[in-house]
């Protein structure tokens, strides 16, 4: 039987991935990219996942947040899996469970701070509950949190490469995600913000309770981690930092 994410009473909440394989067709053969990943992250746990370019990072974390199916393997949400879903409930599950950071910040040129982290609720075809408190109030609580009070109306190009990756930050966990996946978080900030971007990431990370996994090359950004973790020839071990 297959319990639908997020449902309860079910197997146990976390992340949790299963001999995942990755292979990518190519003109020269099959790439196989990741080769029997396994990960079990406890829920509210967070994790750096360390590898050199190329190395199957992003790939790995698009299958984590289901923007990518696996070749062979489990990907298992809060005991559920999201690969069961119909595209349209795998889309409201992106939206509702999962939060995304990534190397460019990807937000909204046109829009406003406040307006790029509102984003995610308003993509959302349905009304969002978030246990009592409103959308606008979370998410301008979240921005406050991460030092952007003073900065609700600027647009993306009136910030620094740190301010948007805080603003990024604050986008993710708006609909209090059950997990965050972020690829490069600091990858475009020079050492200071990429420091304090990262350490602030964490901090938040705990505050809400949600499960973070962070892809990267920098092992400054990974030391800030307890938990860390290496790609190597496809597989996940222990990082030897
Ligand atoms: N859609 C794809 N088709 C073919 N090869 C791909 C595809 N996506 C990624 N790859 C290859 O998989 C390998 C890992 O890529 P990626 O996951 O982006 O690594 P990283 O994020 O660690 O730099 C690379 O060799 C890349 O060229
Ligand atoms: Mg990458």
């Amino acid at each position: 039987m297959m319990a639908a994410p997020g449902s309860s009473p079910g197997p146990a909440k976390g992340l949790e991935l299963r001999g995942v394989k990755k292979r990518f067709p190519t003109r020269s053969g099959e790439l196989i990219v990741l080769d029997g990943v396994d990960l079990r992250l406890p829920a509210g746990a967070a994790a750096a996942i360390l590898g050199p370019s190329g190395s199957g990072k992003s790939t790995l974390l698009h299958i984590a947040g289901t923007l990518e199916r696996p070749s062979e393997g489990t990907v298992l949400i809060d005991g559920g899996d999201p690969f069961q879903l119909s595209e349209r409930e795998l889309a409201r599950f992106r939206n509702r469970r999962l939060g995304f950071i990534f190397q460019d910040h990807h937000l909204l040129p046109q829009c406003n701070v406040l307006e790029n982290v509102l984003m995610p609720a308003l993509a959302s075809p349905e009304p969002i509950d978030l246990n009592g408190e409103g959308v606008e109030e979370r998410c301008r609580r979240l921005l406050d949190r991460v030092g952007l009070a003073e900065r609700l109306e600027h647009a993306p190009a009136e910030l620094s490469g740190g301010e948007r990756q805080r603003v990024a930050i604050a986008r993710a966990l708006a609909l209090r995600p059950a997990l965050v996946l972020a690829d490069e978080p600091t990858g475009n900030l020079d050492r200071g913000a990429a420091r304090a971007v990262g350490a602030l990431l964490l901090e938040v990370q705990h505050e809400e309770g949600a499960m973070l996994v962070v892809v990267t090359h920098s092992a400054e950004l990974a030391a800030l981690f307890p938990n860390r973790l290496e790609l190597d020839r496809g597989q996940l071990k222990p990082a030897t930092l």
